[in-house]
């Protein structure tokens, strides 16, 4: 009987002895990625224990040719009196889109911190700074400066990265710059986030693990500050004063002996002792219904759930099952009757955790947690919180903007570990029993946590695929181009938000069909309307045009330009999101549909607004960007009827940068294609000025380009009209819905505009610039008649000299001659047809 009683003693000792080592194996948590990084300083800072490594010479800064990234130092001596002063002393600033690139060795959940401190800089006023950032999957500030009262901020997200590769992208808002202090990428233990929890009212929520989170609010709840160094994933915890609402009915505890960690339940990596070992309990009343709840509130983003996190430990209890109360947040109930001994085996102090997701909070932005005392008959008036984490759920459903490396998997960036791993040899014998006695909560830990140097081969990266819109000269030999296969800056949307947002790319929301596919109006998460252009995926001519188009257009911004939103390439998918144009194509208001005839003011309106968006993309570029594909359908109407010229699907810029034989292919819509274009095979911005000559014709004739039905001298317009123009008579031909409102002056001015856009040599024809100035002056005789003074101005504009040398001449290749010329030359506008009702509506 003695013997068998110190046999017990013997187990229960080693039993405490390896519950001690697991508890120390918890506590020395080594993250597999550690990146602590000092932003724009040349010196590495060390706040605590860490390291915070400068970036000056890491490659892990990404810009593009257009950023600048400047390092840059506050002026005051020092920047004290908050947590980390260190870091804020410093600052990197980028004036366009850019990134930091992390290499990920573990896949999972990893803290993401971001350190900012607006300070001023030579002529930066970083307090003005606008910008966005996002990673590859979710956008982190959509709009900062967010609304804060602080004058330097720490965020911190919780995401699970599974990507092997975080790509932080800082977006500046217009012509502001973004910047950022320090920066965090850290792991934590897998399962600090656990997939379910108990959702407000009833059930269960599912999903969390792959829930990005940002942390809201971190109180220590009756405890004092609990900062970085003294949690073991660097956390944050703020004293309660600020959010308690009614001090009188609680006491604040300590409990000064260890604390029970049970397996199973919370860890130290959960919240450190010092957020367990103090607490609020209710000042008990000798009657339950006389004693108050004590309530925190916290503001909130109104419009979001969150996650919020009790932490509990029954530290003031005497013995097991006597504590009981209720946990409110709002007025709704989280836990009733709430027994902590229970969920921890009968045992005191033993840290634990309660998960509530919050499915939507209260628009004012003010959230509430209470404990109050239970109902329960025999139940003292009691009640503790030990600690309080509220994680926002909801992002920002704006679109990601990425800018990543030139060829991601190729490049291997060069890892920074914080130096954290001192002391190996010592912590490898408790790692070992740790692996022995490893709980069934496990720990992923890195197979070789070592430290690599940063490689010597290390050079600067940058963007190719944007420079052509930045750099470059007239080429006139041929000079190969990578192809544009990575298009490496762009506004990515996940295809589920589109799925969504589409409603499964619902038949009913198609708005337009086309040789790419499909056009579906949608609705954006934000209430934002978009026009979502889904590329056919067995068109393989597509993927061209598509990379085309994002590679144009996200350098592209214009009033008179479709903005692109966004794109998807996810699981094969080619998918366009542009801004929605509630008024449809030009086209449409022409003629074929049942829309009111636009006034030949308005008319007017929107073909300077079209030829604006021409001229840009002719000479808003060191190197000319050829539309190639004019036509009334490609100008659409905003619900104002102004005009943005889309698809930009068979853009040129300058020399080819792809050879292959498709690109070299003459393009374009019949009935607007500039013959010089085809016969010679001379692709010029004139071919532009050609094809929106057809179009003014279009306007003002009010039919279709071409038109089979008709006689055969009438059914290219351009050939038909400008007979007629040709003789004076212009107005025999013109929509008759309008023709009396017409001015003759204006009327004739309009003809020879539109009769030099048609001239048949490129030469001859007028710049956009030149075509944008007589349609203004156009739209001036209209409205206030003829005056000669004015005449003599535009005439004068209008003969200023052509901008020739913006003029980029591409030659096709002599392989595709006879087959173009074959093609197109020979082919009689009769036998046609078939082809131009092909291309139509692209
Ligand atoms: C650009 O900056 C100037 C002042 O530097 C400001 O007046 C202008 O509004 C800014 N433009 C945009 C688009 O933000
Ligand atoms: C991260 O998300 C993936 C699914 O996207 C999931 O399988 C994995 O368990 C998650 N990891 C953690 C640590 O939650
Ligand atoms: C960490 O905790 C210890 C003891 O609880 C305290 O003395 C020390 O000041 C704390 N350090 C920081 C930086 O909070
Ligand atoms: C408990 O409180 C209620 C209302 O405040 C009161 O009516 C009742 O008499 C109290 N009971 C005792 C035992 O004090
Ligand atoms: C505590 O708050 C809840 C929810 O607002 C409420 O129903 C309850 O009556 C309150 N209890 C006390 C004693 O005030
Ligand atoms: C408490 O809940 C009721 C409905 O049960 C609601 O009408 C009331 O506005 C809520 N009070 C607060 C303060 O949220
Ligand atoms: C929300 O909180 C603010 C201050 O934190 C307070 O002024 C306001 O009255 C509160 N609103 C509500 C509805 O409780
Ligand atoms: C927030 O997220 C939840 C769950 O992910 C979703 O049900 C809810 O509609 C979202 N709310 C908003 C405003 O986006």
């Amino acid at each position: 009987m003695d013997s068998t009683f110190r046999k017990l003693k013997l187990v229960l000792a080693l039993v405490g002895i390896i519950t001690w080592i697991i508890g120390t194996c918890n506590a020395k948590f080594t993250p597999a990625d550690n990146y602590l990084v000092n932003c724009g300083s040349t010196v590495d800072a060390t706040v605590g224990q860490r390291v915070f490594v400068a970036d000056n010479s890491q490659s892990i800064v990404l810009t593009t040719p257009q950023s600048q990234s400047i390092a840059a130092r506050t002026t005051l001596n020092s920047v004290s009196g908050f947590d980390n002063a260190e870091l804020f002393q410093t600052a990197r600033i980028f004036t366009a889109p850019s990134s930091y690139s992390f290499k990920m060795r573990s896949s999972g959940r990893h803290f993401v911190r971001l350190y900012f401190f607006p300070f001023l800089y030579q002529s930066y006023d970083l307090a003005s700074s606008k910008f966005k950032v996002s990673t590859e999957d979710v956008v982190l500030i959509d709009n900062f400066p967010q609304p804060s009262n602080s004058i330097s901020v720490v965020m911190e997200y919780s995401l699970n990265i599974t990507r092997d590769r975080l790509i932080l992208t800082f977006v500046p808002e217009g012509n502001s710059t973004s910047f950022v202090n320090a920066i965090e990428v850290v792991s934590v233990p897998d399962d600090l986030i656990t997939d379910s929890a108990q959702l407000l009212g009833v059930g269960q929520y599912l999903g969390l693990a792959a829930q990005p989170l940002q942390t809201f609010h971190r109180i220590n709840v009756g405890g004092p500050k609990v900062t970085a160094e003294n949690d073991t994933l660097a956390r944050t915890w703020f004293a309660d004063q600020s959010f308690f609402r009614n001090p009188t009915v609680a006491q604040a505890v300590t409990y000064q002996e260890r604390l029970n960690y049970k397996d199973g339940s919370a860890t130290q990596d959960d919240a450190p002792d010092s957020v367990y070992n103090t607490a609020r309990r209710l000042v008990g009343q000798r009657n339950a219904s006389s004693t108050p709840n004590m309530t925190w509130e916290f503001n909130v983003d109104g419009r979001s759930s969150y996650l919020i996190r009790f932490h509990f430990c029954d530290i003031v209890s005497k013995a097991a099952f006597q504590l009981y109360f209720d946990v409110y947040v709002y007025n709704f109930s989280a836990a009733k009757d709430l027994d902590l001994s229970a969920s921890e085996f009968g045992t005191l102090a033993a840290p634990f955790y309660m998960d509530i997701v919050l499915p939507s909070s209260d628009p004012s932005g003010n959230l509430t947690v209470s404990i109050g005392p239970s109902s329960l008959p025999n139940a003292t008036p009691d009640g503790i919180l030990n600690g309080l984490e509220i994680m926002k759920m909801n992002f920002s459903s704006g679109s990601v903007y990425v800018v990543k490396p030139p060829s991601a998997a190729k490049q291997q960036l060069p890892i920074i570990l914080g130096s954290v791993l001192g002391g190996i040899g010592a912590v490898i014998i408790v790692v070992v029993l740790c692996v022995v006695f490893r709980r069934k909560k496990k720990m992923k830990k890195p197979q070789t946590p070592l430290t690599s140097r940063p490689s010597s081969s290390w050079t600067p990266l940058s963007l190719n695929a944007l420079s052509f819109l930045s750099t470059g000269t007239r080429t006139t030999s041929r000079t190969t181009y990578t192809s544009g296969t990575n298009s490496d800056t762009s506004y990515r949307i996940p295809f589920v938000v589109l799925q969504e947002a589409t409603n499964h790319f619902d038949e009913q929301m198609v708005i337009g069909v086309g040789g790419f596919g499909k056009v579906y109006k949608a609705v954006l998460q934000d209430s934002t309307k978009v026009a979502v252009k889904r590329g056919n995926q067995k068109s393989h001519q597509g993927i061209r045009e598509f990379r085309t188009e994002i590679e144009l257009l996200s350098g592209l911004r214009h009033r008179h330009l479709v903005s692109l939103i966004g794109y998807c390439d996810e699981r094969n998918e080619m998918i366009l999101v542009y801004e929605y144009m509630e008024k449809g194509t030009l086209k449409g208001h022409l003629y074929g549909g049942d829309q009111p005839p636009l006034s030949w003011k308005k008319r007017l309106e929107i073909c300077i607004g079209a030829a604006r968006g021409l001229h840009y993309l002719h000479t808003g570029f060191a190197k000319s960007i050829i539309h190639r594909d004019v036509k009334s359908a490609n100008i659409l109407l905003d619900e104002n009827l102004m005009a943005k010229v889309s698809d930009f699907g068979l853009s040129k810029t300058g020399p080819e940068f792809d050879q292959t034989h498709v690109s070299t292919a003459v393009k374009g819509s019949f009935g607007y294609l500039d013959p010089e274009y085809y016969r010679r095979q001379k692709l010029t911005d004139k071919s532009d000025v050609y094809s929106f000559g057809v179009v003014l014709l279009e306007v003002i004739c009010a039919r279709p380009v071409i038109d089979p039905t008709l006689p055969r001298d009438m059914i290219n317009l351009a050939e038909w009209a400008i007979k007629w123009q040709k003789r004076g008579e212009l107005d025999q031909i013109i929509d008759k819905r309008i023709a009396g409102t017409i001015r003759p002056e204006s009327l004739r001015k309009y003809g020879e505009t539109v009769e030099k856009c048609l001239a048949e040599y490129g030469v001859e024809r007028p710049t956009m610039g030149d075509v944008l100035w007589n349609l203004e002056f156009v739209l001036q005789l209209q409205e206030a008649g003829p005056d000669m003074s004015n005449i003599d101005s535009m005439n004068q504009i209008s003969e200023l000299p052509s901008n020739a040398q913006r003029i980029s001449s591409l030659e096709i290749s002599t392989a595709d001659e006879s087959r173009t010329a074959m093609d197109y030359s020979q082919m009689s506008t009769s036998n046609a047809f078939s082809q131009l009702i092909n291309t139509e509506g692209r």
